[in-house]
């Protein structure tokens, strides 16, 4: 039996503007199954972001189907859309939008006292307690207390991970999530994301960098709307691949046209 995660069927994005048609996703067909980590690659401005948008529900697609889990998400009103999004989804942006005034610990938990397991005093230490793990996971447990303005960009990012992962998502999206970094820290959170890929996380990655796709199972190129083509590089072990991954993606996306 598969386990197939999610299914995007059809999926088309049209925005009007000055009254003229544009038609951002044309038909865009592909499926995830459970595990899977997936990167999108392709030029600026070919509807990478407006794809992870509309698949997760941010924004709403014009035609299309998606499902996630079994279940058809494309069609369900904005309320549930919503639910949907803060119980099964986890989102990781270039743009790290943290609450100020609000330390990390708590940027970290929020979502979750919004959930069904924050209305309880059990719940709510059930979420104390997994945040505390998440964080030490993602080595960031030193700057819990910390205000948003006082830690480093891949610090900023790892919260942002973990705040990602408080609700046991089924999926996690990330656009362009190590596109503020420099190179040290971008390492790192691909890093993480690696080691939750390993524990079983399914993420789908917008990227234009290719040692982070290099480090993904299949890359889609996306042109014009299209998905233009797909490339499996399977699953990513150690470090002593990365030259040879990086070889290979490198010469398909220059064939892509990339
Ligand atoms: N809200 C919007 N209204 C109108 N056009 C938009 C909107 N958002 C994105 N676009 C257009 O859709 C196209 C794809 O954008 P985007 O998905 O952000 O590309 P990418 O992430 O691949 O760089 C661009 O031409 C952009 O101008
Ligand atoms: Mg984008």
């Amino acid at each position: 039996m598969s386990n197939q995660i999610l299914e995007v069927k059809d999926l088309c994005k049209t925005y009007i503007v000055n009254k003229r048609q544009n038609n951002i996703l044309r038909n865009l067909n592909f499926q995830m199954e459970e595990g899977d980590f997936v990167a999108v690659m392709g030029p600026s401005g070919s509807g990478k972001s407006t794809m992870l948008y509309t698949v997760s529900g941010m924004d709403r697609l014009t035609a299309g189907e998606v499902t996630l889990g079994g279940k058809t998400i494309s069609i369900l009103p904005e309320k549930k859309m919503s639910e949907v999004r803060l119980n099964e989804m986890g989102f990781i942006f270039q743009q790290m939008h943290m609450l100020r005034n609000l330390s990390i610990y708590d940027n970290i938990i929020i979502s979750a006292y919004h959930s069904g397991l924050g209305r309880t005093r059990e719940g709510r230490t059930k979420i104390n307690q997994y945040a505390l793990e998440l964080m030490k996971k993602l080595d960031i447990i030193d700057i819990a207390d910390n205000d948003i303005t006082e830690v480093s960009g891949g610090q900023l990012q790892r919260a942002c991970i973990c705040r990602a992962l408080i609700n046991r998502p089924k999926m996690i999206f990330a656009d362009e999530p190590t596109g503020a970094l420099n190179s040290k820290a971008a390492k790192e959170v691909m890093d993480e994301l690696n080691k939750l890929n390993r524990e079983g996380s399914t993420i789908l990655l917008v990227t234009h960098d290719v040692k982070v796709a290099a480090k993904t199972d299949k890359v889609l190129y996306i042109m014009d709307g299209n998905i233009e083509g797909e490339f499996t590089l399977g699953k990513y072990s150690n470090e002593s691949t990365m030259k040879e991954r990086e070889r290979i993606l490198n010469s398909w996306l220059l064939d892509m046209g990339w």
